[in-house]
């Protein structure tokens, strides 16, 4: 989109979090808090961003790559300084800002478009996004004249016991006229009760000037949530995760008990699959269709699963591709694994991946036949169709050859596999 463009204000002490890690780097299933407001302004249109960045800018900023340009705000005086520092990647621009806080994950992207929609429509010098919430603690509150139009926001600690009650807060997220923004935010006072300069302020400015001043209302008042403490980032977790099994039951998979598990946001899964009770699965794993997975499954990053695979009780895959229709039923761990289609994984199996020094890698290739309670020292290759005998040792950089076993500790080459032999 040519005429919008984005702030994210990100440099906030986050002093209420008590925390040695940035605010908005702290995750929510499995992704920062920064990631869900950066992937937002990407589906919204591909808005050029400017991050505004201050506390611990370092850590942020070696998150976020260089795909994105930052300001910093030099003494973190408020929201509306932080605005002020991001002026200079705005000289010249004559279209509209979108500003949105680093620290409000569960905003939708259908939400952001009605607010981009209205404002545009409008012809507003500022639109911004309201909620109504349960609990107004915290947040800034929306004071409307009697017409009902926004007259100003006014934050907690300056709020009268009245105001106090109203429900209806700000997000944090605003659609300015680009130059209207840099001009008024200039003529923010600062409060005298934090000696910060409240961005908010703004909108008391546009109204006393006659500007046009606009709001839209979250559908979903949870939207609007933002993160300033642990139990904030607690009480996303539960609606987003609630929001991520829905999604994949809306796309299929049957989630047996929703209360007891635990998907991150960035996990994929084809239909027909079933997920069992107390699962974890984290960010970045792929899993086909028709799996079965769990009771007590724990599939952790860069994982990849084909169709038809059963993982059971107290398994744990890390970094690990596993082919069609393998099985890996009872207590086992395989990290750094490749492993074929039609495997076995008996009971108890184990990659031993790390020597202390480096993670090694595990090939098993299909239908191979991994008896219980085998341990794999990597490096290690299993041919097509090899076995490994129960309670087997196979040492670093054995290489077992196609249809051949392994037996003993430490482990020996047999040339036929028992499968076919005994
Ligand atoms: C802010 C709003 C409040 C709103 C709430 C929504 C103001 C004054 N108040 O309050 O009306 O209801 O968000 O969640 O804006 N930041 C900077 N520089 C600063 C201070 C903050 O970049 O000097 C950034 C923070 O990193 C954060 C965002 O601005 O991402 C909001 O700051 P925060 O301190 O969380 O403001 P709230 O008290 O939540
Ligand atoms: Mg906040």
């Amino acid at each position: 989109m040519k005429d919008l463009r984005a702030i994210i204000l990100a440099a906030g002490k986050g002093t209420r979090m008590k925390s040695d890690v940035p605010k908005v780097l702290h995750p929510v299933c499995g992704k920062p808090l920064i990631d869900y407001v950066l992937d937002l302004c990407r589906v919204v249109g591909s808005l050029k961003i400017c991050v505004v960045l201050g506390h611990q800018k370092e850590k942020i900023r070696s998150h976020l790559g260089s795909d994105f340009s930052i300001a910093v705000q030099k003494g973190l005086n408020g929201t509306a300084d932080a605005i002020k520092s991001a002026e200079g990647y705005f000289r010249g621009y004559h279209g509209h800002v979108l500003v949105l806080c680093g620290d409000t994950p569960l905003l939708k992207k259908e939400t952001i478009r009605d607010l981009l929609r209205k404002h545009k429509k409008s012809d507003a010098a500022c639109t911004f996004l309201t909620a109504v919430v349960d609990d107004s603690r915290g947040y800034g509150r929306i004071i409307r004249s009697s017409l009902g139009k926004a007259a100003a926001i006014r934050e907690e600690r300056d709020a009268t016991e009245f105001e106090k009650n109203i429900m209806e807060i700000n997000v944090g997220v605003y659609c300015f006229k680009s130059k209207l923004l840099f001009q008024f935010v200039k003529e923010v006072q600062q409060n005298k009760s934090k000696n910060e300069y409240y961005l908010t302020d703004i909108v008391e400015i546009f109204v006393d000037r006659g500007f046009k001043v606009e709001t839209l209302e979250a559908e979903d008042g949870r939207e609007g949530l933002g993160v300033n403490s642990r139990e904030d980032l607690a009480r996303c977790e539960t609606i987003l995760r609630e929001r991520i099994l829905q999604n994949l039951m809306r796309q299929g998979v049957t989630i047996v008990d929703p209360k007891t598990t635990y998907i991150d946001a960035d996990v994929k899964i084809g239909h027909d699959t079933v997920i069992r009770p107390f699962t974890v699965i984290e960010n970045n794993v792929r899993l086909g269709k028709r799996c079965v997975i769990g009771p007590f499954t724990h599939l952790r990053p860069g994982t990849r699963i084909g169709d038809q695979v059963e993982i059971g009780n107290f398994a744990e895959v890390s970094r690990t591709q596993i082919g069609r229709q393998s099985i890996m039923k009872h207590f086992s761990f395989l990290g750094d694994a490749i492993v074929g289609s039609r495997v076995n994984i008996g009971a108890g199996v184990v990659t031993a991946n790390y020597d202390g020094r480096e993670k090694n890698r595990t090939f098993i290739a299909d239908q191979a036949f991994i008896g219980s309670d085998s341990i794999l020292v990597a490096p290690v290759k299993i041919g097509k169709r090899a076995l490994t005998a129960a309670g087997c040792v196979v040492t670093k950089g054995t290489k077992v050859p196609e249809g051949s076993s392994i037996r003993g500790v430490p482990g020996k080459v047999y040339s036929k596999n028992s499968l076919s032999n005994d």
